[in-house]
């Protein structure tokens, strides 16, 4: 899988922004941990997406996925450039968190369709922002190509 394009720091510092922005949008009345995740791809479009919680605890959805499924509704099939994410307990900029194992491989389908090894930017409060590659996240992830 080729990897994605090197994003400079001016894309970085709006794409971590739209996160935050995203995280405002929270809702998560029960574990009170807001979470923002903005989705860059390559014709310079932004996805955001924040995480939204449930009565019924389990049927939660992290805010990568959700992102990911506004993008894919968007019709977006690929192109994943860069993804950042920003949350903590709510009111806080705590640590840079890293996406779930399920937003991992949730993440994996959009990069996978066109290719690309999206850059994972996980902000934190202190100014402090850890970047991964989506494939050391998750190495040797299943994917589209396996099922024809
Ligand atoms: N959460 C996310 O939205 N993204 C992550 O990467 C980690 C966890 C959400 C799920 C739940 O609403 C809250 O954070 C606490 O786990």
């Amino acid at each position: 899988m080729n990897n994605a394009p090197v994003i400079d720091e001016t894309a970085r510092a709006s794409l971590i922004a739209a996160a935050r922005a995203a995280r405002e949008t929270a809702y998560a009345p029960y574990s009170h941990f807001t979470v923002g995740a903005a989705l860059l791809f390559a014709d310079g479009s932004v996805v955001t997406g924040c995480n939204v919680e449930n009565a019924s605890y389990g049927l939660s959805l992290c805010a990568e996925t959700v992102a990911c499924a506004s993008a894919a509704h968007a019709g977006r099939r690929g192109g994943l450039v860069a993804v950042a994410v920003a949350g903590g307990p709510e009111g806080v900029d705590g640590e840079p968190i890293t996406p779930c194992g399920r937003c991992r491989q949730v993440l994996h389908e959009q990069g996978a369709l066109g290719g690309t090894d999206p850059l994972v930017l996980s902000a934190g409060g202190d100014g402090i922002v850890i970047e991964e590659r989506l494939s050391f996240l998750l190495p040797r992830a299943f994917g589209p190509a396996y099922l024809g």
